[in-house]
């Protein structure tokens, strides 16, 4: 497994400023490879301020919107415009320039929904964006979760142990098929979470998070504070 690329910014300001620009230069780069570029989004808090930056200028006068097609990790098993709705997150962040392909988690089937919306992608993402659980999940793969242990399908049903429990999940197999990964991480309470998944002995079915070990992570000092302390990283003063 690649080594991970570590961006330890100063505080959340800096921190979305880094990620939006790391995602502007991903998805300009895939741009110029194929037609239209596949970035999956993370749900969850962290990430909001990233994509705002990305729709708002001076990014968003610098990306073919029209060649990008926004799809999920995961999403929660609730109405799109409900409040913990990862489509309804992404829609409010970016706006409408973005054509979201959102995963249709209400349907009654979820097994049906999530074999769909694999279907409905290519093989590779060329941009996985994900988070970080302090128990060290990532999209909604939870430690011991039988989602880790598929080897076939994209996008699998699951449960999670906190509410809203019933999700769709991307799987391993689909992360190892994605371009990119970044991972955004931020508060003193994601320190333990990170470290493990970082240099941790590789158990994904501990620490889910470990399957974006060869991404990039990027961490605010607190979230970083493991490898700071120990002198392994410094934090960016950008
Ligand atoms: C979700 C996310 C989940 C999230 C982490 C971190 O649907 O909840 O995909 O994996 O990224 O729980 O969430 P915060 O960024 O809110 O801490």
């Amino acid at each position: 497994m690649t080594e991970p690329q570590l961006l330890i910014m100063a505080d959340a300001a800096a921190q979305a400023a880094a990620g939006a620009a790391w995602l502007a230069e991903r998805i300009l780069a895939a741009t110029r490879r194929r037609e239209t570029c596949f970035v999956a989004l993370a749900g969850g808090r962290t990430p909001r301020p990233i994509y705002e930056l990305l729709a708002a200028p001076p990014l968003a006068g610098q990306l073919p919107w029209e060649r990008i097609r926004f799809c999920f990790g995961d999403e929660r098993c609730v109405p799109p415009d409900d409040p913990a709705s990862n489509f309804r997150m992404a829609r409010e962040a970016l706006g409408t320039p973005a054509r979201l392909r959102r995963i249709e988690a209400e349907r009654p089937d979820r097994e049906a929904a999530a074999a769909a919306y694999d279907a409905s992608l290519p093989a590779a993402l060329d941009v996985v964006v994900l988070g970080l659980g302090a128990d060290g999940h990532t999209a909604s793969l939870f430690p011991g979760s039988a989602a880790l242990r598929e080897t076939r399908r994209g996008y699998v049903a699951t449960r999670a142990p906190v509410a809203p429990v019933d999700r769709i999940t991307i799987t391993p197999p689909r992360l190892a098929a994605a371009g990119e990964i970044l991972v955004v991480a931020s508060g003193a309470e994601k320190a333990a979470a990170a470290e493990r998944a970082l240099r941790g002995n590789l158990d994904v079915d501990v620490c889910p998070a470990q399957l974006a070990r060869r991404g990039t992570w990027l961490l605010d000092a607190a979230a970083a504070a493991r490898r700071v302390e120990r002198g392994d990283a410094r934090v960016s003063r950008r």
